[in-house]
């Protein structure tokens, strides 16, 4: 059983946002209940395909990221959002359309990240060779009031997962019943 709803992980990248998202959505699926991702990376090959990184750039993404979990959780499913959505008053904007939003401020101190630098974009970034890289030369802006904190320098990825999961429990959003065992 589950409501529609939508989990909006925020924070830099490579802090570990689309992990936790596919780890949450297989579950969530493994349950029974209907999910999609939408996560920065991918929507940025289509449905913001030509999107820069300017303010109005990435505000104009965040909005069509928003758009799209708005329709998703209004009918049932669950939408995942995991985008980097730098800018608090943007988020804010998006949580007021919908119902029950779960903000999930995935933290990583910028030192293990440009350490990680999993897509190698921090060394170019540092070196200038990426204008506008958030964290670096661009603003990121962390929620004042997320629904759940997880930070990826100290937590796996399930680890993460698991406290979303809980929060999402906790607000009665999800209430399955374990599967007897078969024999
Ligand atoms: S957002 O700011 O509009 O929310 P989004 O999550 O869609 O960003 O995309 C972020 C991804 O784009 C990063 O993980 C990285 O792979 C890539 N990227 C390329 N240029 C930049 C940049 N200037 N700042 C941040 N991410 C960038």
């Amino acid at each position: 059983m589950h409501k529609g709803f939508t989990i909006w992980l925020t924070g830099l990248s490579g802090a570990g946002k689309s992990t936790i998202a596919e780890i949450l959505a297989r579950r969530l699926r493994e349950a029974g209940a209907k999910v999609e991702v939408l996560d920065g990376d991918v929507v940025r090959t289509h449905l913001s395909k030509g999107l820069g990184f300017s303010k109005e750039d990435r505000d104009t993404n965040i909005r069509r990221i928003g758009f799209v979990c708005e329709l998703l959780s209004r009918n049932g499913v669950i939408a995942i959002a995991a985008a980097i959505s730098p800018y608090r008053e943007i988020r804010e904007e998006i949580r007021a359309k919908i119902p029950n939003f779960v903000e999930v401020y995935v933290r990583c101190p910028l030192e293990v990240l440009i350490q990680r630098d999993v897509k190698g974009l921090y060394k170019k970034a540092l070196n200038g060779e990426i204008p506008q890289f958030t964290g670096i030369s661009d603003p990121y802006e962390p929620p004042l009031h997320p629904e759940v904190i997880v930070d990826s320098s100290v937590e796996t990825p399930e680890e993460s997962a698991q406290k979303v999961w809980d929060k999402l429990e906790e607000m009665g959003l999800i209430a399955f019943t374990r599967q007897p065992a078969e024999t």
